[in-house]
């Protein structure tokens, strides 16, 4: 036998070689663009912390639905920034509250084209900030919150929701918002669950994205980063809950999770790149420190290639642009 008997090099000498045999690859209908609507907003706001990303109006979001059906996306994910907040997130069940709103233009533009999901979460609407309504000693009271989601599921359904996104990991959410959307006949909205979602720093520029009203931290519902046996825990109490898909998140620092979820999960996985893993590499390369283009290719190969099937991330549009042009 000569030296060397393989040559791994062989597969990588040109980018066409390199194509062939690649592992993974980015297509716009595995992405999924999260967006900010904001209440009262008469032309888009620019958000500080997420450069190139804004909080929309009613009709800059119709244009970027509209966009992202046209690239291919796989899904449009809608977060709402209502002008008024009270203890109990109120206006997240109102049908003309921002959100429903927002959800309701956005199936309209776009129709079936484009899988139409939202946030199904109270932080944006409580005047605390918290995920879930407050017991009188202030702790998250998590049953309570429960009854809310399911009217909150409902609401948005009604509102033309494809698919609702729980992320607000109070324990049972999967269910008792399954059974809400089932009661309103509503059996064939799907529920991605926010199964392992961990409690973390890199949410930091998504609270100014929301306007969030947050002091302190979500340490007694979100997961602790040292777990990774509990992630499975957390993943098979929502599929046996009837999650559609599961959820990671956040993704680039859990991606050992993603993998584990990936290879156990018997429905689609998904994965967030959040705000802060968007705003350090947008940062790094305002800097001249990395090269942007190939950061967010790197960063976005890694979540698929580490188990996700579909990725929710910020560049979603931009990627599936770049694919169309041919330059992925
Ligand atoms: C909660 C929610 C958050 C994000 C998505 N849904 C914030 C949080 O849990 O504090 C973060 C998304 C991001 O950082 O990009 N409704």
């Amino acid at each position: 036998m000569s030296f060397p008997t393989h040559r791994p090099r062989r597969l990588r000498q040109s980018a066409a070689m390199r194509r062939l045999v690649a592992e993974v690859r980015i297509h716009p209908a595995d992405l999924i663009l999260p967006v900010f609507v904001r209440e009262g907003a008469t032309e888009p706001i620019p958000l500080q912390s997420m450069p190139g990303v804004v909080q929309h109006t009613q009709d800059s979001l119709r244009s970027a639905a509209a966009e992202a059906a046209e690239l291919g996306l796989g899904g449009i994910m809608l977060f709402g920034v209502p002008e008024t907040r009270d203890a109990t997130g109120s206006a997240s069940l109102d049908p003309a509250g921002v959100l429903n709103a927002g959800i309701r233009a956005v199936k309209q533009e776009v129709g079936d084209s484009l899988v139409v999901m939202s946030d199904l979460c109270l932080d944006e609407f409580t005047d605390h900030g918290h995920c879930g309504v407050l017991t009188a000693d202030g702790v998250v009271d998590n049953d309570a919150t429960l009854e809310i989601y399911g009217r909150m599921g409902v609401a948005q359904a009604e509102a033309g929701a494809d698919m609702v996104g729980p992320s607000g990991m109070m324990d049972g959410q999967v269910v008792v918002i399954r059974q809400a959307l089932d009661d309103a006949g509503h059996q064939d909205t799907a529920i991605l669950a926010y199964a392992a979602k961990y409690s973390s720093a890199f949410y930091g520029p998504f609270r100014e994205a929301v306007d969030s009203q947050l002091t302190g931290d979500r340490k007694t519902y979100q997961m602790d980063p040292a777990n990774r046996r509990e992630a499975m825990l957390e993943v098979s109490l929502d599929l046996d809950e009837g999650a559609d898909l599961v959820m990671v998140k956040p993704a680039m620092s859990y991606l050992d999770i993603l993998r584990d979820v990936a290879e156990v999960s018997d429905v689609p996985v998904s994965a967030y790149q959040i705000s802060g893993e968007y705003a350090m590499i947008e940062a790094a390369a305002a800097n001249g420190w990395i090269n942007r283009d190939q950061a967010i290719i790197e960063s976005v190969l890694s979540i698929r290639r580490a188990g996700a099937d579909s990725v929710l991330t910020y560049w979603a549009s931009e990627l599936a642009r770049w694919i169309k042009e041919g330059r992925l």
